[in-house]
């Protein structure tokens, strides 16, 4: 069985183009000890290339590549299995696009292929590639700066009154460029839900959002939006639960219209007829709903036809790198288009890396939420844009 890794990537602006034929000899002789073949297209700007062979072989090359820094913004747009070849010719060539005509440039490069019937029916592989020639899907290439061009600068302000309190720790949801504070999300500590069974975990869940809306009413600002997650079914399962929250959110001096009731899409919202009729509740209290864990559960796209959120938050596993991930990208921006039809607000959690808010933020992404914007004992790290190196 073959390996096949696709992948789009930059070239780096000091590399010169006429470096390139030495590059691919040599690579074509490390590709052959490991027998990998394939083929390398060059448009001017960016690089596309298929690599197959043996999937330990395919591994390690691909790991070469990604670390090289004759390019940037390595995209992998595919990783499959097949039985033959595409291109089985070469240990790796290059096909420089502008070399060739416009109207004959893809039969060019389908000429080099080795694989009859890959060819005849739609191959994915293929099809990938006659994108990248036909020069389509560009306007989805969003990349980013090195990590080296950003600072992440500590803000203390307001840094005494989120720190963590009777048990409550406060996370901010903020707009990273726009250098503002969105939400807040307050947090139980102590995973008092997970501790419990039956019945006793909504309990627990209800009893540990209204110690964060307790806290929360001495901590949050005026007029911020609070966060607080409950698990899914206490809404259904604990009788009253929606006036007990709209209780606790008064007694903490808060209003229901600042306020964002959570909950995970991977607890399986088992009922969702009753869970509905829940939400129904919240919205008449005043109070808006938010999925989380967006992408996670099962639920997913098909809870979105039948309860509208006016928050989700994505899954922080597709977040992951996403900057490196065809398929996390195409997800991600499907999820954006979806939210935006609907007027629904995404929020990205969970985020480590700047590559991961930077490629977020150029998809269309303005609320975050994660490490990369925490420092100890600071309310928020911004981000600065460092201009020279
Ligand atoms: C766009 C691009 C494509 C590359 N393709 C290959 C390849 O197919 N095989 C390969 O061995 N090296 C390839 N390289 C070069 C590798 O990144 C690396 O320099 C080479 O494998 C030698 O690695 P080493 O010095 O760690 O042994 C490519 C580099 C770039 C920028």
């Amino acid at each position: 069985m073959l390996t096949t890794i696709i992948y789009r990537s930059h070239i780096s602006d000091e590399v010169p183009v006429k470096t390139l034929p030495a590059m691919v000899d040599q690579a074509s002789l490390l590709n052959a000890s490991h027998e990998v073949t394939g083929i390398l297209l060059f448009n001017g700007t960016h690089f596309f290339q298929i690599l197959e062979g043996p999937e330990a072989g395919v591994l390690t090359i691909y790991e070469k590549i990604c670390a090289d820094k004759r390019h940037h913004n390595v995209v992998e747009l595919m990783r499959d299995y097949s039985p033959s070849r595409r291109f089985g010719n070469a240990g790796m060539e290059l096909f420089d696009l502008r070399e060739h005509d416009r109207s004959s440039v893809l039969q060019a490069v389908l000429d080099k292929g080795t694989s009859r019937y890959q060819l005849t029916y739609d191959d994915r592989g293929l099809q990938f590639l006659r994108t990248f020639v036909e020069s389509r899907e560009k306007e989805n290439y969003f990349e980013v700066p090195p990590v080296e061009y950003w600072d992440f600068i500590a803000d203390q302000t307001g840094a005494d009154a989120w720190s963590s309190d009777h048990g409550v720790t406060f996370h901010p949801v903020i707009d990273p460029l726009g250098r503002q504070v969105t939400a807040i999300e307050a947090i139980a500590s102590g995973d008092i839900a997970a501790a419990a069974e039956g019945v006793h975990k909504y309990q627990a869940s209800l009893d540990a959002a209204r110690q964060a809306f307790a806290q929360a009413g001495k901590a949050c600002p005026d007029g911020m939006s609070l966060y607080v997650s409950v698990l899914p079914m206490t809404l259904v399962a604990i009788p009253d639960a929606v006036n007990t929250i709209v209780e606790a959110i008064h007694r903490a001096g808060l209003v229901p219209e600042q306020v964002i009731i959570g909950v995970s899409e991977t607890e399986v919202i088992s009922q969702l007829d009753a869970f509905s009729v829940a939400v129904r509740q919240l919205k008449e209290a005043g109070i808006s709903l938010s999925i989380d864990n967006f992408g996670d559960g099962s639920a997913g796209l098909s809870m979105l036809t039948r309860i509208q959120p006016d928050r989700i938050r994505v899954a922080a596993g597709i977040i992951r790198d996403v900057h490196r991930s065809g398929p996390k990208q195409a997800v991600v921006q499907a999820i954006i288009k979806c939210c935006s039809a609907l007027e629904i607000t995404v929020i990205a959690a969970g985020i480590e890396r700047p590559e991961e808010w930077m490629w977020l933020e150029a998809a269309g992404v303005i609320n975050f939420q994660g490490r990369l914007f925490t420092r100890a004992g600071a309310a928020v790290a911004w981000p600065e844009y460092r201009e020279a190196i």
